[in-house]
């Protein structure tokens, strides 16, 4: 994999965000939830695996035999996930596995947007799922062209600190990856057979929060890949230190569990 979900300081701005913001933490556990994992559940395999927080979020529910397959190719991701995460019931891969049906889950926490095109996504997925099994995955309501509701503050839809970032230029979060909407994702889940549910939860997201998020340097590839990522976070300090900190701003998350049934 290349890009910047490989740069050795991405799992550490990661981390540091997930360890001071709940984003991912609070995705991540309604998407457990809602992915209906207990301990009767033995095969699970956790595709855009990061540095494990989708898994570590699953491991609560699943018994002491099962298995989590975690996919993840950027192998500074991983090699985190592997340091984090110690669980005897962990497995690592670069790619996804080919053995058809042999899924009882599939987890893909805030990732999936990220393997285009979609359909095609879809459709391995549902071959490796057994029947009864499920997909459950998230996506930020933004990254399917729908607003967020207002927060408080000066800024309450955090347009500020982007602003000073990106200089005009669109967000590179969203940008870069194939348009999707909410009819486009159930259709695609339709098309492969698979009986989808739709579910939404919303979290407040902080000003801070949201330069902590922007410092992973992913989100400034686009418009900064000639600074380091120190550089990058460095600038966006500065840019927090000129907006309004106390803003917030809802931020909405639409979710699928999406059932292959016989
Ligand atoms: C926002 S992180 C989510 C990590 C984890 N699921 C969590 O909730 O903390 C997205 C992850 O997806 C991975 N990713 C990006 N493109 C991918 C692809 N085509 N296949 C599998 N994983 C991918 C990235 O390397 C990154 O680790």
């Amino acid at each position: 994999m290349q890009g910047p979900w490989e740069f050795s300081e991405t799992p550490l701005f990661y981390e540091a965000f997930c360890e001071k913001h709940d984003r991912y933490r609070s995705a991540n556990s309604v998407l457990i939830r809602k992915g209906r994992l207990s301990a009767s559940v033995s095969r699970v395999l956790d595709v855009g695996a990061g540095t494990g927080r989708t898994a570590e979020a699953a491991l609560g529910r699943l018994g002491p035999e099962a298995r989590v397959v975690c996919v993840e190719p950027s192998a500074a991701m991983r090699r985190a996930g592997k340091s984090r995460l110690i669980d005897s019931r962990i497995r690592w891969r670069t790619a996804l596995p080919v053995r058809p049906a042999s899924f009882d889950r599939i987890l893909c926490g805030a990732a999936i947007w990220q393997m285009s095109p979609l359909a095609e996504t879809l459709r391995r997925f549902a071959g490796l799922l057994r029947e009864g099994g499920a997909l459950c995955f998230n996506i930020p309501g933004l990254y399917l062209q729908e607003a967020d509701a207002p927060g408080g503050g000066d800024d309450p839809h955090l347009l500020a600190l982007p602003a000073r970032v990106f200089r005009g230029r669109a967000d590179g979060a969203i940008s870069a990856y194939e348009p999707l909407t909410a009819r486009l994702v159930e259709d695609a889940l339709r098309a492969v057979g698979l009986r989808a549910t739709a579910w939404s939860h919303r979290i407040r997201l902080k000003q801070e929060a949201y330069a902590a998020w922007l410092k992973i340097p992913v989100l400034t590839e686009h418009c900064w890949s000639g600074l380091s990522p120190q550089e990058r976070a460095r600038r966006i300090d500065g840019a927090l230190g000129r907006v309004d900190r106390a803003s917030w701003r809802w931020e909405t998350w639409k979710g699928w569990t999406a059932w292959k049934l016989g």
